[in-house]
């Protein structure tokens, strides 16, 4: 907390959001980063030029109403544009969400280990932590979250798939904790990687929508559409919700180099889920992999996969630095994004070697 400036109090207590490591550079060897569950895929063939003649006119703001992008997600999704807002990334709207919801008095709930910017943004309002810890197998403990709802909730977060343990909600047990949630506290599902999950029993956020008026759906372009850098985001609620949240989020936060990149793939998302599914398809190899050395690594539906490693976390990320690779270390575990093949052969090889230490 500053002494020398004015700022809020609540900023004593918030921490900054503390973003993925980069690689070292190890002599003889290429780097990888997998510290920030980016796609490691290159971009949708021509998705560059479609980017490079949307970036011609840079004097320009980008229509602030994002209106063909929302349209054609509208048809795509099937739900009217009054349903939908973009933000600049998913980011955006989580901050939007909590400033919309949350200041000091009421609370939150959200499971643990999750998206650090749950407790990031719960902090800058000076809102209540409800912060439930995952169930043994990494998943959401829905019971105990329900059991923490009070007169004071604003505000709950789910995470399908769970970042950073991959845990997807399953559809039974999302409805059973949304019988129990009062209808005026707005539900964020957060499926910022939905399109890696493989599991059929997982919530579909979308049909759960038409149930829950109260829910909020939290999507990204950052992770299967590959277009992080970009910044582009969005919500599907209710359209009172979506109203509230357009005082939330920055004019022309969304630029027209990422509402035009966004079109594009949105177009060609079948190419898109293909990418996707092969992300998935590497990720499970090396869950496989892992296992067979005797780790016990849950399943993931992300594009990464978590490592319970307690207090073995700061050595393990050491010794992937040591080895060209940068990791997510999270104090509870490790986080290992999946990247391209070498990469992977690489963190087997790096876990062996670990095992072979510690065991
Ligand atoms: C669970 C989850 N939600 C939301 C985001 C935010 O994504 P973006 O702001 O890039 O859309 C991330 C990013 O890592 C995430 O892991």
């Amino acid at each position: 907390m500053t002494e020398k400036f004015a700022v809020r109090s609540a900023l004593s207590t918030t921490p900054a959001y503390i973003p993925g490591k980069p690689p070292q550079a190890v002599e003889g060897i290429e780097s990888y980063k997998l510290s920030s569950n980016e796609n490691h895929l290159p971009p949708l063939p021509g998705l560059t030029d479609v980017i490079a003649a949307a970036a011609t006119t840079p004097a320009l703001y980008a229509d602030p109403a994002v209106s063909a992008l929302t349209a054609e997600l509208a048809a795509h999704l099937d739900r009217p544009a009054e349903m939908i807002l973009f933000s600049a990334g998913a980011s955006e709207m989580i901050s939007a969400l909590a400033n919309i919801t949350l200041e000091a008095g009421t609370e939150v709930v959200y499971p643990w280990p999750s998206f650090e910017m749950y407790p990031q943004i719960a902090s800058l309002r000076g809102a209540t932590h409800r912060r439930i810890g995952l169930t043994e197998d990494f998943r959401h403990d829905l019971d105990a979250m329900a059991d923490a709802i009070t007169d004071s909730t604003r505000l709950v977060f789910l995470c399908s798939p769970n970042n950073p343990t991959g845990s997807a909600i399953r559809t039974d047990e999302f409805e059973q904790f949304m019988a129990r949630v009062p209808q005026h506290v707005i539900v964020v599902l957060d499926e910022a990687y939905r399109e890696f999950c493989t599991d059929p029993e997982a919530v579909d956020g979308l049909t759960a929508l038409d149930a829950h008026p109260n829910l909020v759906l939290v999507r990204t372009f950052s992770k299967a559409h590959g277009l992080a850098g970009l910044r582009i985001g969005y919500a599907v609620a209710d359209p009172e919700i979506i109203l509230e949240l357009r005082k939330a989020v920055l004019p022309f936060a969304v630029t027209a180099v990422a509402q035009a990149a966004a079109r594009e793939s949105l177009s060609r998302v079948s190419e898109v889920e293909v990418r996707a599914k092969e992300i998935a398809a590497t990720r499970d190899e090396l869950i496989a992999g892992l296992r067979e050395q005797g780790w016990d690594v849950p399943d993931s539906h992300g594009n990464y996969v978590w490592l319970p490693l307690d207090a073995k976390s700061a050595d393990f990320e050491q010794a992937c630095l040591a080895a060209g690779i940068a990791v997510r270390n999270l104090q509870d575990g490790v986080r290992i994004s999946i990247g391209p093949d070498a990469s992977m052969r690489r963190v087997v090889d790096i876990a062996a070697e670990f095992r072979a230490r510690y065991h």
